[in-house]
């Protein structure tokens, strides 16, 4: 049999656990090739190896190895190796997931080959173009040909957008599938004993959007309500490299040392990260995938931006937009100690764990 071969791009932390779901369905589809290309956007053991141990993925057939630079210099140098690996090894199809640089520059360069490209996580807009991902998104979805999406509110965006309705498929969520298959794990796994915590009685923070670490003062005001958070509950913070850079150079990172509440982790792996939040009180973090989570775990979560791509999770599910006021953070914070902070649904639509079938159901039939 032909089969039809599938590139799966990843290339930083948030895209593995996305592919995951594909992989662990992969074997029901014996007419398509999966292939795992990863542009090493990503590259510490704690931000892209332990995750392929975890999610029981493949090794990569390519890895481009690009590293960490500027934006331009990133995305141009994904473009070339993955133009480089397309010559010789041209895949039916190029697939994509989410919203980094190497959604942008992998779908870029397979459209431009005029190979067929799949954007996994489409329509999401949080209508905020300061944001990269912002612009990655708008820009994927233009030059993509299959639009699977996660929430009602992406088929809407599309559709204004021009789409026509055959190309957009409302599949469902693919990260949910992967929280699906993990959470036994992750309940067993206890981290917060690793803290010396018992149980419910903590706050999980971690949070790395330029707009909230690149800014010092921004930085500092949310640093203090950590601390004032941590003389109500135990504050568990897991400092992404670039959040741990920005506070290395305030020096706020030893101030939150001295801290006795205050508990500092590196980047945790998926496990542990999903173990933290289901055990958690309340959640508080600037991550579009942690919002989904909470939501599907019905933990509160508390999102330090002005907007969210993901409105679905605030409709149905536990999230609250901070938006810089604090009062409302503290407010907030005051609901979730009493118990009667958001629940969110049961039953959010399409979080089924069924989304990756869906979307390989439809690549199978093209
Ligand atoms: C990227 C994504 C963002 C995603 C986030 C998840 C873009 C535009 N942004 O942001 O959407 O939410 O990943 O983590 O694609 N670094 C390391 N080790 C690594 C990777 C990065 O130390 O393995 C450090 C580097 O100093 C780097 C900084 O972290 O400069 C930021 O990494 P980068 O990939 O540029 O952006 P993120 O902030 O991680």
């Amino acid at each position: 049999m032909i089969k039809k071969t599938i590139d799966i791009i990843v290339g930083a932390r948030p895209n593995f656990m996305k592919v995951a779901a594909l992989f662990a369905v992969a074997d029901d589809y014996p007419s398509l090739e999966l292939r795992l290309i990863h542009t090493g956007q990503h590259y510490d053991e704690a931000m892209s190896d332990v995750f392929f141990k975890e999610l029981g993925l493949p090794e990569p057939v390519c890895n481009l190895g690009v590293g960490s630079n500027s934006h331009a210099v990133q995305t141009a140098d994904i473009m070339v190796g993955y133009e480089k690996w397309v010559c010789g090894n041209k895949p039916d199809i190029c697939l994509v997931v989410g919203d980094v640089n190497s959604t942008v520059a992998c779908a870029l360069v397979a459209a431009k080959r005029q190979i067929f490209v799949a954007h996994v996580e489409a329509g999401l807009r949080s209508f905020d173009r300061t944001m990269p991902e912002e612009l990655n998104r708008v820009i994927t979805d233009s030059i993509s040909d299959v639009l699977f999406v996660n929430e009602p509110s992406g088929v809407d965006n599309l559709l204004r957008e021009g789409n026509s309705t055959d190309k957009i498929h409302l599949v469902g969520n693919v990260m949910i599938d992967t929280l699906k298959h993990q959470r036994v794990g992750a309940s067993k796994r206890q981290k917060y004993k690793d803290f010396g915590l018992d149980g419910r009685g903590y706050a999980f923070v971690t949070f790395h959007r330029p707009s909230n670490v690149d800014d010092n003062d921004v930085l500092k005001g949310i640093i203090n309500q950590l601390t004032w958070l941590s003389n109500v509950m135990p504050v568990v913070f897991s400092v992404h490299p670039r959040t741990k850079k920005a506070l290395q150079k305030t020096r706020l990172y030893e101030e939150l040392e001295g801290v006795p509440e205050i508990y500092l982790t590196g980047p945790l792996s998926y496990v542990d990260a999903l173990s933290m939040m289901a055990n958690a009180k309340v959640v508080i973090t600037d991550s579009g995938g942690l919002q989904e989570e909470t939501s599907a775990l019905h933990v509160p979560c508390l999102t330090l931006r002005d907007n969210t791509e993901r409105p679905i999770t605030i409709g149905e599910g536990t999230n609250t937009l901070i938006s810089g006021d604090w009062v409302l953070f503290r407010e907030k914070i005051e609901e979730v100690g009493k118990g009667i902070y958001l629940k969110g649904r049961r039953d959010i639509q399409l979080w089924d764990g069924l989304a990756a079938k869906r979307i390989l159901n439809v690549l199978e039939s093209i």
